[in-house]
């Protein structure tokens, strides 16, 4: 049997979106005591994890190596530069090959279809640490962010100014798993895919919320609860940045948007970022951001769905054990 992976964000149910956002919570506040070596995680004792990187990262590679150590297993991250991979060797091999070694693979790509042939030919489950169509892991510390907030999503809205993107892409779908209403504000010619919007307008639509995807930022900043952006050329779109920087100019997220926005309202960005593009510096830095938080809890959120996925355990148990629920 194939074991579960994490290619799309829509390989984890609802329900199990909520319960891993309570086990990271949970893993979260027992890591004072983890870190000070006081307990010792074994979630993942005796299992290796490859961490293939064919993109540039900071926050997802650290993130990552620390994770598996904090488990209790070892991490081994791989630039393509470090693998045959990066000189020709086909994807089927390099899984077919890693599925003798390691027990997982975490794999920040091109295409999506990397991952499913990775998945199907190393027998070993494969999470999505970015592709050029998604950032499920992302979007989980995202949400983590927002509820950490709010106390939940009920009633919540996420407004994203800029590119359709991967990242866009991730909220779409995790936002709409949960109830939590996403607005997508984007320059014309850069709306997010058409089959991710309409999974999660039918998503959304099950789960108490709704899906808004326009060209005027202001309309879509207007009360929302959470306001993000992310560059305008992503990894792999270095030569259209010119182009991009003069389209998305209007897109800027700067203090006239937070000013539409509810009160209460938070500041996302998944980083890395450029202020004075797409953010301004008294925003990213402002009172109102949570960009710092957010990027930490990349960690929590990957780590409970490696003990998911890779570890076994069953959704919901580390929040369970730590004395049920929301920590
Ligand atoms: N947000 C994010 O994925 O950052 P890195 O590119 O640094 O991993
Ligand atoms: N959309 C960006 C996200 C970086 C974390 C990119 O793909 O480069």
């Amino acid at each position: 049997m194939t074991p579960r992976s994490l290619i799309s964000t829509t390989d984890l149910a609802p329900e199990e979106i909520a319960l891993l956002l309570d086990d990271a919570a949970a893993m979260r506040s027992a890591r004072v005591d983890l870190v000070s070596g006081a307990v010792i995680d074994t979630t993942l004792r005796g299992r290796t994890v490859a961490l293939i990187f064919e993109k540039p990262s900071t926050r997802t590679r650290v993130s990552f190596e620390v994770g598996v150590t904090e488990l209790g297993g070892t991490p081994l991250a791989l630039s393509s530069a470090d693998l045959q991979l990066g000189r020709g060797e086909t994807v089927e091999d390099t899984g077919a090959v890693l599925g003798r070694f390691v027990q997982a693979i975490v794999i920040r790509t091109f295409a999506q279809s990397r991952l499913h042939a990775l998945a199907a030919s190393s027998g070993v489950p494969v999470i999505n640490a970015l592709t050029d169509e998604e950032h499920p892991c992302q979007a989980l510390a995202d949400l983590l962010t927002i509820r950490d907030a709010f106390g939940g999503f009920e009633g919540r809205v996420l407004t994203y100014v800029g590119d359709g993107n991967n990242v866009a892409h991730s909220l779409l779908l995790a936002g709409a798993a949960v109830g939590l209403g996403v607005r997508i504000a984007h320059p014309d010619g850069y709306a997010p895919g058409p089959d991710i919007v309409a999974r999660a307008t039918s998503s959304a639509a099950v789960h108490g919320s709704e899906i808004t995807v326009t060209t005027d930022p202001r309309a879509a900043a207007s009360g929302a609860h959470a306001l993000y952006t992310d560059v305008w050329a992503s990894m792999g779109q270095e030569a259209e940045s010119a182009e991009r920087a003069r389209v998305f100019a209007p897109f800027t997220l700067g203090p006239e948007l937070v000013g539409l926005a509810a009160d209460d309202a938070i500041v996302l960005h998944c980083l890395p970022a450029h202020r004075g593009e797409e953010i301004a510096a008294e925003v990213i830095d402002g009172p109102r951001s949570r960009v710092f938080d957010q990027a930490e809890n990349r960690l929590h959120a990957q780590k409970a769905v490696m003990a998911m996925l890779v570890g076994g355990s069953a959704p919901g148990a580390v929040a369970a054990a730590a004395g049920g629920g929301r920590a």
